[in-house]
């Protein structure tokens, strides 16, 4: 086979067929409007589809209110808003724009150390578990889950994928890496409950599965895509071979691809930045590989054509994710 050609082969996402190989990852690139999708950032959207871009994906979109309120850590103020209709109009913008010069679009649902029920409530950081911290920036969290919180977050992601679909995208993404909240429940280093949420690999996955079992009611024939910290680098943390007993546990649930990254935010060795040698861990998707028939991309730090083709030609992914490239 041609060098490159394999990267412009079509492959599919849950029947989406997606045109070449190319996915933009999430970025928040904060050109929101108090979390209202703004014209510069449909231009950013629509000039890379143009660019012939394979699927791109609008991260992060945030699942719980958080307006008129004052976030600690700036991801929740930069991100765009997915907890009320009324930004279903903007958000159609972007799946628009890309649908027109022929990409597909994902939406990034996410929550990250911050939440709150309903805008009558205050916005306060949470944990799986009170006794780590709840993220780079926000230090101990204010209140650990209850139950019953956990129950209103997983309907809030239903809602959020019910205004994905309305708004046009083709494909719903579940956060659940970097140690935002469902990472933080998955890994051995922040979940330390002993109720049916921490514990076994099958409780601190029972979040992230509740969650897809939510959105497939929701949105029945909605692919969904799961994005992972392959190896959280967290002290006692999860590391692949704890990824590849998660892995079947959660696709039971419907997952139909999966996005491979490393880290926490605040692991004590560089995750992203570009001290990270470049390529660093497409070998963990590799492994991902291993344990899963449906499609893996590994991304971070993939920036030249050559490492795009070694990713799709020798079984480290079948896609290659990009943010800042
Ligand atoms: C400005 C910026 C914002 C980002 N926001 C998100 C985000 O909201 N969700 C997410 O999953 N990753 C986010 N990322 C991480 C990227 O998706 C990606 O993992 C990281 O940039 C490494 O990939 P790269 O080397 O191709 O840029 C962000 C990255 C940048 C540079």
């Amino acid at each position: 086979m041609a060098k490159y050609q394999k990267l412009l082969e079509p492959f599919n996402i849950g029947g989406v067929e997606i045109r070449n190989r190319f996915v933009m990852l999430p970025m928040t690139t904060e050109m929101v409007d108090n979390y209202y999708i703004t014209d510069s950032i449909v231009d950013f959207y629509e000039e890379r589809a143009k660019g012939g871009t394979g699927l791109l994906e609008l991260g992060s979109a945030y699942i719980s209110d958080c307006f008129n309120a004052t976030p600690k850590y700036h991801t929740t103020t930069g991100a765009a808003g997915i907890w009320d209709d009324s930004f279903v109009p903007g958000l159609a913008r972007i799946a628009d724009a890309c649908r027109k010069h022929g990409a597909k679009s994902a939406v990034q649902l996410q929550l990250c150390y911050e939440w709150r029920a309903t805008d009558a409530d205050e916005l306060k950081s949470y944990a799986p578990s009170k006794d780590v911290p709840s993220g780079p920036f926000v230090g101990m969290p204010e209140c650990e889950y209850t139950k019953e919180e956990i129950a209103i977050v997983v309907k809030q992601y239903g809602e959020a994928a019910r205004r994905a679909k309305e708004a046009g995208f083709d494909i719903i993404e579940i956060h659940a890496g970097i140690g935002y909240m469902v990472m933080r429940f998955l890994s051995k280093y922040s979940n330390h409950r002993t109720d049916e949420y921490g514990g076994t690999p099958e409780n601190r996955a029972r979040l992230l599965t509740e969650i897809l079992d939510e959105v497939h009611r929701v949105c029945p024939d909605m692919p969904v895509l799961v994005r992972i910290s392959a190896d959280d680098l967290m002290p006692g943390g999860n590391r692949i071979e704890d990824t590849l007993e998660l892995i079947p546990i959660i696709e039971k649930h419907g997952v139909d691809a999966w996005s491979v990254q490393a880290g926490f935010h605040e692991a004590p060795r560089p995750v992203a930045n570009q001290i990270v040698p470049e390529g660093e861990f497409i070998d963990l998707a590799k492994q991902v590989k291993t344990v899963t028939s449906k499609p893996v991309f590994p991304g971070t730090r993939i920036n030249t054509l050559d490492l795009c083709d070694k990713v799709v030609t020798q079984g480290y992914g079948d896609a290659v994710g990009m943010a800042r490239q």
